[in-house]
């Protein structure tokens, strides 16, 4: 619900402008202007908060926010090639010292994550911290499990044509053609006790969840697991998106109790951190495979 000051309020219209659903309409009637509330389309309200942040003389109050959730910017000093050098020196880091993350460090990128948009305006992502070692080593076997099942089913042609009707084909030929070749091989090292290359012997990791029912809920969770990545790398720690671990953890009964995800909810994106064990001195040349002007 969107409360308007009229003391304050100048119907200088920037608040519907700005308003992704022009819920605030300003109308000129008798010379004199007044914004308010269009009656027809307050439900249509995401609550992004836009339009209380926008406003020049704070007419705007959102029920579901405080006034003090809205300090003034302080101003930002880097530029745009400082951007660039940044994500030039972005990288998946997938070997880590061993050593924990304090709880201090993954609430500073949970923080940066939190400001990560989604699709529908909606503050429904939830993270699921995993710090403790025993738990990352309970999820790792049930996460295994899952592949060596996957293995064995995309090997037999009839249960491979079950595996296709309940994912569909495209997603077949990504296990079959991409993943499982790999696959095969991390799941022999495990099982030797070499090396965890699945969850890459990680100290902590970060799962992004969603409700099933979020039209949005892949593109919100890797947008905000990817604004982690970015930001743990500003504070020392090395990260890398896991695409592996979320169906796994999703499709297993056990790694969801573990976990303690809700049913209604699934985990759509997720990064594996640590202290990085390596320094990348240069950066890697990355290219678009086309980038038109029209
Ligand atoms: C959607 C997505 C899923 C990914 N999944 C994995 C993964 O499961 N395991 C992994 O080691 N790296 C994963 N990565 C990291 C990429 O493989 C990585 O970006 C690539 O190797 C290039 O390295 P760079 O990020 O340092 O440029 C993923 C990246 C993205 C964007």
């Amino acid at each position: 619900m969107i409360k308007i000051d009229t003391l304050q309020c100048k119907a200088c219209g920037i608040c519907g402008n700005v308003c992704p659903r022009h819920i605030l309409e300003t109308i000129k009637e008798n010379g004199q202007k007044t914004t308010y509330i269009s009656k027809s389309r307050e439900t249509l309200c995401m609550e992004c908060g836009h339009c209380q942040a926008v406003c020049p003389n704070g007419a705007i109050a959102l029920e579901r926010f405080r006034n003090e959730q809205f300090p003034e910017h302080d101003s930002v000093d880097f530029d745009g090639e400082q951007i660039l050098e940044y994500v030039k020196q972005r990288r998946s880091i997938r070997r880590y010292r061993n050593e924990p993350v304090s709880r201090e460090l993954l609430d500073k990128i949970i923080n940066v994550s939190r400001y990560s948009p989604t699709g529908t305006g909606k503050r429904v992502t939830g993270v699921i911290v995993v710090e403790d070692s025993d738990i990352i080593k309970k999820l790792s076997a049930l996460v295994y499990e899952v592949y060596e099942g996957l293995d064995k089913g995309l090997r037999n042609p009839i249960a491979k044509q079950i595996i296709k009707r309940k994912i569909g084909n495209n997603l077949v030929s990504t296990l079959t053609d991409f993943v499982m070749p790999g696959m095969r091989w991390y799941i022999k090292w495990y099982k030797e006790g070499k090396s965890n290359e699945i969850f890459r012997d990680c100290p902590a990791l970060l799962l992004f969840h969603n409700p099933v029912s979020e039209p949005m809920a892949s593109e919100n969770c890797l947008i905000a697991a990817y604004n982690a990545h970015l930001a743990s790398q500003a504070y020392g720690i090395g990260s890398c998106v896991n695409d592996l671990i979320p169906p796994a953890c999703n499709r297993n009964h056990k790694a969801r109790e573990l976990l303690k995800l809700p049913k209604d909810r699934e985990i759509y994106a997720s990064i594996t951190l640590g202290y990085p064990k390596y320094k990348f001195k240069c950066s890697i040349p990355r290219e678009f495979v086309d980038v038109q002007y029209l």
